[in-house]
């Protein structure tokens, strides 16, 4: 790191504590800092350009740098930088976004809450539920169950949902009222010779047998990434979705599909619920909402659960729940002009036409020696990396191989995600048939690298 006094690393050091971050090892190695960006490429503050593979954190739909989320942004700071939807306010941005929302999300969701996160919006849906089961009657329906693997944010109630045991260690996580049953990842959990369809079977068994055990009176909701993202990009096995929901809806448990994510086209679909077969009662968006360009989310949700939370605010005087920023109108400015320039240039179609390109391309690695598995779908891809291909035993301390591999790639100008070994790839909605060969060819040569070095004993570097 950049040793100088009064540098930006010395004096990131100083003052920062980095989310999901070592902070001691931090101190040793200092920051890498993006300047700025175009299109799928970002700066670091020495002109070193990278291909972000990854949008930022799963969400620069549109690429950096795009000036008509700029000017919609300016234009509505200029016009009214702030107003609130508290007691019955409301402005032009957040209605109208909220219309098209119900129009483009699936079938039976009608009404839109607005948060700031997708931690805040599944923070929210989870005051959202118990407050309906109470309004309604059902004081005692309040648990919620989740997927080990699955990622729903960090928030006290988000983070209990998710299912990674590196969010609860050291929090006092998860709060009681949260479980969890098996990860859907047929590579990792099936059982020898099990088929996809026999694997969701028992998933959904496991699922029922849950539910009966914890008393379907107290289960209020089942909450699930339809593709689980930062979990290590899982995608769902065959028949999983339609079973699971099955189950919920044999003992009124709420399905809620978590499409922080998968949401405005990751999977070549609009959402990952139509791709899936999904019928929520409540869908969770943020991220590619606004392509990150400000901070917001969305819960869609059903009719009938805004008719109980409605009679339920009228008996107790109000809703009493909200943020300062909820519909912030500069985040719902944006957001109108991202889902216009999303459906203009047909980044769905993008997404499915170059995201079939990227997993063919990434699936040649199937036969590396360090390559596990390769998954994905549309533009969101994983490479989980184990130490025996055979057995598919880890590596030893699991994410020292990933993250080695990390390091190289941005020596050759990409960033990706690792996930422990599993390597991630969710690169902007726009990217080219090229830059993804582009991408592609620079983790060729990083995997190899890792290879060589895997090979060598892994030295320290
Ligand atoms: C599926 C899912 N839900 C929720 C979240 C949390 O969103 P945020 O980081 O905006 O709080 C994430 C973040 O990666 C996510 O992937």
């Amino acid at each position: 790191m950049d040793h100088l006094p009064n540098s930006a690393a010395a004096r990131d050091v100083s003052y920062l504590l980095h989310p999901n971050t070592n902070a001691r090892k931090h101190e040793k190695t200092g920051p890498i800092i993006i300047d700025h960006g175009k299109g799928v490429f970002v700066y670091d503050d020495q002109g070193k350009e990278y291909i972000e593979a990854m949008a930022g954190l799963w969400s620069v739909g549109v690429g950096f740098g795009e000036e008509r989320l700029v000017k919609a942004a300016a234009a509505q700071m200029t016009k009214a930088a702030l107003y609130h939807l508290f007691g019955s306010k409301s402005t032009g941005p957040a209605i109208d976004l909220a219309e098209i929302l119900v129009q483009i999300t699936p079938a039976g969701l009608d009404r839109v809450l607005y948060t700031n996160s997708g931690s805040e919006a599944n923070d929210t849906v989870v005051k959202l539920v118990w407050y309906y089961n109470n309004a309604i009657g059902r004081p005692l329906k309040k648990k919620f169950i989740a997927r080990t693997g699955g990622y729903h944010g960090i928030t006290v109630a988000s983070g209990s949902l998710t299912g990674l045991a590196v969010n609860h260690r050291g929090f006092d996580l998860p709060l009681p009222q949260m479980s969890h049953v098996t990860c859907p990842h047929y590579y990792r959990f099936a059982n020898p010779g099990e088929s996809e369809e026999a694997f969701s079977d028992r998933l959904a068994a496991e699922l029922e047998s849950k539910i009966i055990a914890e008393g379907p009176e107290t289960v209020a909701a089942f909450i699930g990434e339809p593709l689980i993202g930062a979990g290590g990009v899982l995608v769902p096995p065959k028949g999983y979705w339609e079973k699971v929901q099955k189950v919920c809806r044999a003992h009124d448990v709420l399905v809620v599909a978590d499409e922080v994510i998968t949401g405005f086209g990751r999977l070549g679909t609009m959402f990952a619920c139509e791709k899936y077969n999904i019928k929520p009662d409540i869908i969770v968006l943020s991220k590619q909402i606004t392509s990150s360009y400000q901070p917001l989310s969305a819960i869609v949700m059903s009719d009938a659960l805004y008719q109980g939370v409605a009679d339920g605010s009228d008996r107790l005087g109000s809703f009493a729940h909200g943020y300062t920023a909820t519909g912030h109108p500069v985040a719902a400015a944006v957001a109108l002009e991202n889902i216009a320039i999303i459906r203009e240039r047909n980044l769905v179609g993008n997404a499915n036409e170059v995201g079939a390109h990227m997993q063919a391309l990434l699936r040649r690695f199937s036969s590396h020696p360090l390559v596990g598995e390769v998954r994905g779908e549309g533009l969101i891809a994983g490479v989980e990396l184990v130490a025996n291909k055979a057995t598919k035993e880890k590596f030893d301390p699991p994410g020292k191989v990933g993250t080695y591999l990390f390091g190289r790639a941005h020596r050759h100008g990409l960033i990706i995600r690792n996930v422990a070994d599993t390597i991630c790839f969710c690169p902007p909605m726009i990217i080219t048939r090229s830059q993804i060969e582009d991408a592609v060819s620079r983790f060729s040569a990083s995997l190899d690298e890792t290879a060589a070095w895997v090979s060598a004993g892994m030295p320290p570097e």
